[in-house]
């Protein structure tokens, strides 16, 4: 097929544009004082929580500025970040993975005023990689209804110095 030089043009240059729209999803800005780096997932059994990586959910440091931070959905808490069970604390200026999934029915994981915001899923796990800049603080809610006390179901997550 011949395909003229100016029409190749317009290809590359909308190739571009296309590549450009996919990297802005990608790496783009979530929130005031937030980055996307990462989205994606895996499976992990639900009613054997205690036999995998989130047994012992919360803040891990994995690097010089890199943590992970596992997080149980379930009626009504997140586990770590409702107080009650410890909110999430992260250093500013810090690269988080989020790993997050359900030990129940399916939840929401929203970090109020940004789009770091995914479904809680039993048997998955969302994963989501953001920077963090400032020092702050986050709400978390949950946005799926999920029971008797959804409206009550939230937690915090603190950028500290
Ligand atoms: Cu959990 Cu709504």
């Amino acid at each position: 097929m011949h395909i003229h030089r100016f029409e190749k043009v317009w290809l590359a240059l909308a190739l571009v544009f296309i590549l450009g729209l996919i990297s802005s999803i990608v790496y783009g800005a979530v929130g005031p004082g937030i980055e996307m780096i990462d989205a994606e997932g895996g499976t992990v059994d639900p009613q054997n929580l205690d036999e995998t990586e989130f047994a012992d959910p919360g803040v891990e440091q994995v690097g010089e500025n890199e943590y992970e931070v596992y997080v149980v959905a379930k009626q009504f808490s997140f586990d770590p970040g409702t107080p009650a069970n410890g909110v999430i604390r992260v250093p500013a200026n810090s690269e988080v993975t989020f790993y997050v999934t359900s030990s129940d029915v399916v939840h929401g994981f929203e970090v109020v005023g940004t789009n770091l915001n995914t479904m809680a899923i039993p048997g998955q796990v969302s994963k989501m990689t953001v920077e963090f800049g400032d020092p702050a603080t986050y709400g978390i809610v949950c946005n799926e209804y999920c029971g008797a006390a959804h409206h009550a179901m939230e937690g915090r997550i603190v950028v500290v110095p």
